[in-house]
């Protein structure tokens, strides 16, 4: 098992918006978290990875109790999150961002203004990273000239580059073209072999495509839990989120 959520609650203010969340991860499974707009979805992430802390129920990782550890002690243990929106430093190169993002496993700081060459062990990694998410050959463009794909790609290995035992993906396709998300879902498929993700997407297909388990979430509260097959047979699910 790698994450376990226990009876979580989480309201702001008077709106409630998890309510008795009850979920498994096992290591290296792929697990999906659909629901429609508004569902608690983002927040269930954020408290996973420490962002947002529940007002009741217990996150359990590698059957440690993580309730009181911060953003950062979470991420050192593993739970590394990519977010909805574009959060990258524009005016960096991929190599500076993923180097500084590697800079962090062996706890020194990267220095930008330091020759590139005195951060030997971490450029060699960086450009490993760099292979991985396929984009060795834009090394030293600037994050902003890289389209948007590319950019959400980039993202990817930054969230690698943490050395990471959990991958929060919240919307990776979301302002995707149908290339890129084609891509993209290349790229995560190939990471599920590696690590244990959760996964937030909007796009079934993408879904259907990757997930080891689908968890439907509606207004709060978990209404459906299954395979993929299950999902798609389940009226209720239909009925809630797909709208059929
Ligand atoms: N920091 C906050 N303060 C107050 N309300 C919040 C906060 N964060 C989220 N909410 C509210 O909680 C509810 C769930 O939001 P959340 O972003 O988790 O939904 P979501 O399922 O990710 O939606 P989407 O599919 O649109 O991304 C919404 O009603 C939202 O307005
Ligand atoms: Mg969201």
């Amino acid at each position: 098992m790698a994450l376990k959520l226990t009876n979580l609650y989480k309201s702001f203010g008077s709106i409630r918006v998890l309510e008795d969340i009850n979920i498994i991860s096992n290591k290296k499974e792929c697990i999906a978290i659909i629901g429609p707009n508004g569902a608690g979805k983002s927040t269930l992430f954020k408290v996973i990875s420490g962002i947002v802390k529940q007002d009741i129920g217990n996150v359990e990782f590698n059957n440690k109790n993580i309730n009181e550890l911060n953003v950062e002690k979470r991420a050192r243990l593993g739970i590394s999150q990519s977010f909805q929106k574009n959060s990258l430093f524009l005016e960096m190169t991929v190599k500076e961002s993923l180097m500084l993002a590697c800079s962090h496993k062996y706890k020194t700081s990267f220095n930008l203004i330091k020759p590139l060459i005195k951060n030997n062990f971490i450029s060699d990694d960086a450009i490993m990273i760099a292979k991985d998410i396929g984009l060795e050959n834009y090394l030293d463009v600037q994050s902003e000239f890289l389209s948007y794909g590319l950019q959400r790609q980039l993202e990817l290995g930054i969230a690698i580059a943490c050395n990471p035992k959990l991958l929060l993906l919240d919307e990776p396709t979301a302002g995707m073209s149908p290339a890129e998300t084609k891509d993209i879902i290349t790229l995560i498929r190939k990471l599920s072999k590696d690590y244990s993700i959760i996964i937030v997407e909007h796009d079934m297909e993408v879904i259907y495509n990757l997930a080891d388990k689908i968890y439907v979430l509606d207004r709060g509260k978990l209404i459906f839990e299954g395979s993929p097959n299950a999902v798609k047979n389940s009226k209720l699910v239909q009925k809630v989120y797909l709208g059929i």
